[in-house]
C-alpha cells in the first residue's frame, strides 16, 4: 500500500510541471494563419488570434495607406497607449504558460499594428517566459519586427533564432516549423524528461527565479504555488 501511494505521488508531480505553450498570432491575408495551423499540428499549444476592433479595414488599399499611418503612429510615439490600434477583448491568462510563440506578418519593416497593440498591453505579463517569434513577410528582413517584440515584451526570455517564413514559403511551412523547432530545442522546454525519475528515489532540487533554494524532494514540488521554478538546473513551469 505504501509503495503504491508513493507511485502515485510520483505521478501526480510529474504531471505537475507539464509546460504550457500559447500561441498568439495576428494575420490579414491568412499567411501566419496558416503557418499558426501547420504549428499547431506539430505542438501542443492553445491558440489565440487578435483581431483589430475595427472591422473591415483594407490594410492594403492605396498602397497600403491605413497599415502605412498605423505602423507610423507607434514609430512616432511608441510609449503612448493611444499609438496602437484597438484590438478586440483577449481572453486568456498569461500566467498558465511558461511559452509563448508570437506570429507576426511584417508591415513596413515592422510587426504587424494589431499584433503590437495586444502586446503593449499584455508584454509585462510576459516577464521571464519563454519568447518563440515567428515572422512572415514578403521579402523585408526580419530585425525590426525581432527589436518589436524586445521592446515589447522587456523581460522575455527569447529563443534564438527567430524564424522568418517569406508569403512564397507558406506551403514550406510545415517543414520549416519543424526544423525551427528542433533549432531552438522546443522539446527540451517542457522538462518533463528532464526531471523524470529514473529509480526509486528521485530527488527534485527546486529553486525559485531568485535562486533561493525551496527543497529537495517530491513533496517539495507538491507544495508549490503554480509558477516558474528551477528544478534540477531547468526552467520549468509547475501548474500545481
Ligand atoms: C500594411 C502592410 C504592409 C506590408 N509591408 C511589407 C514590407 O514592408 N515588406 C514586406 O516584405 N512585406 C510587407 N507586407 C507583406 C506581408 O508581410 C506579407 O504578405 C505577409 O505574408 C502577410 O501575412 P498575413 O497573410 O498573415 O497577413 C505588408 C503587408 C501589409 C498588409
Amino acid at each position: 500500500m505504501r509503495k503504491v501511494m508513493f507511485i502515485l505521488t510520483l505521478m501526480l508531480s510529474v504531471m505537475a510541471v507539464q509546460a504550457k505553450t500559447l500561441i498568439v498570432y495576428y494575420s490579414y491575408t491568412n499567411n501566419v494563419h496558416r503557418i499558426v495551423g501547420e504549428l499547431s499540428k506539430q505542438i501542443e499549444a492553445d491558440v489565440v488570434r487578435i483581431e483589430p476592433a475595427e472591422k473591415g479595414l483594407d490594410y492594403a488599399a492605396n498602397n497600403y495607406a491605413i497599415g502605412s499611418a498605423q505602423i507610423a503612429a507607434i514609430r512616432n510615439n511608441p510609449g503612448d497607449a493611444s499609438s496602437y490600434p484597438a484590438i478586440d477583448p483577449v481572453n486568456v491568462n498569461l500566467a498558465e504558460y511558461n511559452c509563448i510563440i508570437i506570429a507576426a506578418p511584417l508591415w513596413w519593416s515592422n510587426m504587424a499594428s494589431p499584433l503590437q497593440s495586444y502586446l503593449f498591453h499584455n508584454g509585462a505579463a510576459m516577464t521571464g517566459k519563454k519568447i518563440g517569434l515567428i515572422v512572415s513577410s514578403a521579402s523585408s528582413g526580419i530585425s525590426a519586427v525581432e527589436g518589436d517584440a524586445k521592446r515589447l515584451i522587456p523581460n522575455g526570455d527569447f529563443l534564438a533564432p527567430s524564424l522568418w517564413i517569406r508569403s512564397a514559403q507558406t506551403s514550406n511551412a510545415a517543414s520549416m516549423l519543424s526544423e525551427w523547432l528542433k533549432t531552438i530545442k522546443y522539446s527540451d522546454l517542457s522538462g518533463i524528461e528532464n526531471i523524470s525519475p529514473d529509480g526509486s528515489n528521485p530527488t527534485y532540487t527546486v529553486f525559485n527565479l531568485g535562486g533561493q533554494l525551496l527543497g529537495s524532494n517530491v513533496e517539495s514540488l507538491q507544495n508549490l504555488e503554480s509558477g516558474v521554478y528551477i528544478v534540477n538546473g531547468k526552467k520549468i513551469y509547475l501548474n500545481n
